[in-house]
């Protein structure tokens, strides 16, 4: 409750900086994003609101654009690259693999807010191909062995903590 309380202060001090046109509503989820992390239900209804818009409208823009979250971040993100020359190289293979071993899907997070796992076009690194953006540093030659050696580092890493 209090959550949503804060998410529709943090909502409306957005709004208040924007017109009420529908040709605001990308600026507006992109600031509210931003600022929240991700797109909480709470959040769309009062851009809908604010926008003179049905909720649907909103909801329909946000899972349209792949830029938008519906879920919260994870501490740690994972971007499997499935531009032309990493989906050549098995950026598919590596994406099943990054999804079996955090038991999550794409545009998911870990149930601990760990990882959170999504795809991304060329990221302009394709000799290195199949890439993994973690923590926004490209990784090259991220096949699944490379994906427990990683998530291991991350285990080591905060057990060192
Ligand atoms: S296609 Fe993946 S880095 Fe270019």
């Amino acid at each position: 409750m209090k959550e949503q309380g804060k998410v529709k202060q943090e909502a409306r001090r957005i709004l208040n900086r924007f017109g009420r046109k529908r040709g605001n509503l990308i600026p507006i989820l992109q600031k509210v994003q931003g600022r929240l992390g991700y797109l909480p239900r709470q959040a769309m209804a009062e851009i809908a609101r604010f926008l003179d818009i049905p909720e649907i409208d909103v909801y329909g823009v946000v899972t349209f654009y792949n830029q938008f979250r519906l879920n919260p971040p994870g501490k740690h993100s994972i971007r499997v690259c499935l531009g032309t020359a990493c989906h050549m190289k098995g950026g598919y293979i590596t994406l099943d693999a990054w999804k079996r071993r955090l038991h999550i899907d794409r545009g998911q997070a870990t149930s601990d807010r760990e990882f959170d796992l999504d795809t991304v076009a060329c990221v302009g690194c394709c000799v290195l191909a199949p890439v993994t953006v973690v923590d926004d540093k490209p990784q090259g030659q991220v096949e699944p062995t490379k994906v427990d050696g990683i998530l291991l580092s991350f285990k080591l890493e905060k057990e060192k903590r």
